[in-house]
Parts: structure tokens; sequence; C-alpha cells
């Protein structure tokens, strides 16, 4: 049907986390397919953009990538102030980081954007061996905190692609809209919404 129309939408999605998690890595992985072993510290922030197909839309997802260590994470708020999206990283194999992405939650949920889709992810998820933080803890964790959650491995190719597709189907743009009758307009056939 002509009508049901293709949409375009741009969505601001940022990057948290601690220094060496893996946002970088997550990011490259996700836009460019590659993966870099000794992949540089980010300097303040970096800039990257990349598309998804949901159903009949296309979201173009502008990243900013955000440095983790403690003297740029005032810079922050510039990133994260009006984002659409958050995918706060940490490294299943540190326990520090797990904590600081936290604090990073807490921080989002306080500056008060209540339809920012947020995602929580475990990267290193190839790193099994080496792993501190279970799998469990961390659901259990964002399932109190409304989050998202999925475990990664940016080096391995595992949940990138996942992730950021996830996020697209649940931006509140590609979701059924409620008028002001109280009846919920569907843009597009329910099934397909309800099927992926
Ligand atoms: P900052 O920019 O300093 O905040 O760090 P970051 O979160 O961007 O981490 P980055 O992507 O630079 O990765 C840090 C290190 O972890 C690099 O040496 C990566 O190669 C490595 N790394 C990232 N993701 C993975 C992964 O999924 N598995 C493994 N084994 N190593 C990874
Ligand atoms: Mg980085």
């Amino acid at each position: 049907m002509a009508s049901s129309g293709n949409k375009n939408i741009n969505a601001k999605l940022v990057l948290l986390g601690d220094v060496g998690a893996g946002k970088s890595s997550v990011v490259l992985r996700f836009v460019k397919g590659q993966f870099i072993e000794f992949q540089e510290s980010t300097i303040g922030a970096a800039f990257f953009s990349q598309t998804v197909a949901v159903n009949d839309a296309t979201v173009k997802f502008e990243i900013w990538d955000t440095a983790g260590q403690e003297r740029y994470h005032s810079l922050a708020p510039m990133y994260y102030r009006g984002a659409a999206a958050a995918i706060i990283v940490y490294d299943i194999t540190n326990q520090a980081s797990f904590d600081r992405a936290k604090k990073w939650v807490q921080e989002l949920q306080a500056q008060g954007n209540p339809s920012m889709v947020m995602a929580l992810a475990g990267n290193k998820a190839d790193l099994l061996d080496a792993r501190k933080v279970s799998t469990e803890e961390a659901q259990a964790y964002a399932q109190e905190s409304s989050l998202f959650f999925m475990e990664t491995s940016a080096k391995a190719a595992t949940n990138i692609n996942e992730l950021f597709y996830e996020i697209a189907k649940r931006l509140p743009r590609l979701q059924p809209v409620p008028n002001p009758s109280g009846m919920v307009l569907m843009d597009r056939p329910a099934e397909r919404v309800a099927r992926s």
C-alpha cells in the first residue's frame, strides 16, 4: 500500500562508558566492519554515522563515540543532551567498568529524558575465561533499571549489528503513535511490529 510510505529518521546516539571498555571498537565494527587490536584511546569524542533498516523505515544513526577518560567527563552532557539513544558499554572482564556503567546510567536517568532508549552492552564477550561480571548480574541490573541489555564482542562481531537494530526498533518514532482520541494509530501493520 502506497500510504504505508517509507520513513527516514535521524537518531542521535551516544556511547558512554569506562576507558577501554570498547566503545570505539563497537562503533568501528558497526560502521566499518573492522576491529583494531590496539585501538587508540579516544580524545574528546569522535563522530560517525550509519543507517539501519527497520521494517519500512530507515534509521540514520548519528553516533557520538565519547572518550572514557575521566578528564573528559565534563564534556559528556554535550553529547548525550538531546540524544535519542545511548549505549553504555562495560567490559565483562572488568568489574570497575561495570560500576562505572552504573554511574553513567544514573547520570543519564537524572538528566531526565524519559524517551531516551538506553542500552547496556557487556563488551569483550569473547574473553570468557577472564569474565568478572556475570550475565545474570548484568541482566538483573538492566531489568531493574529499564535498560535493554546485550553482551557483545567487537572483536568477534557478536551482537554488534543486533544491538543497533534493537535500539532502532525501540525508538519512540517507530512505535505506534497514540492520538488525542485515545485510539492507537499503527503506522504499519501490527503483525510486523510484533514479529521482530
Ligand atoms: P576510550 O576511548 O579510552 O574511552 O576507550 P574505548 O571504550 O573506546 O575502548 P577501545 O574501543 O579503544 O578498546 C580498548 C581496547 O579493548 C582495544 O585494545 C581494543 O582492541 C580492545 N577491545 C575492544 N573491544 C573488544 C572485544 O570485543 N574483545 C576483545 N578481546 N578486545 C576488545
Ligand atoms: Mg574510544
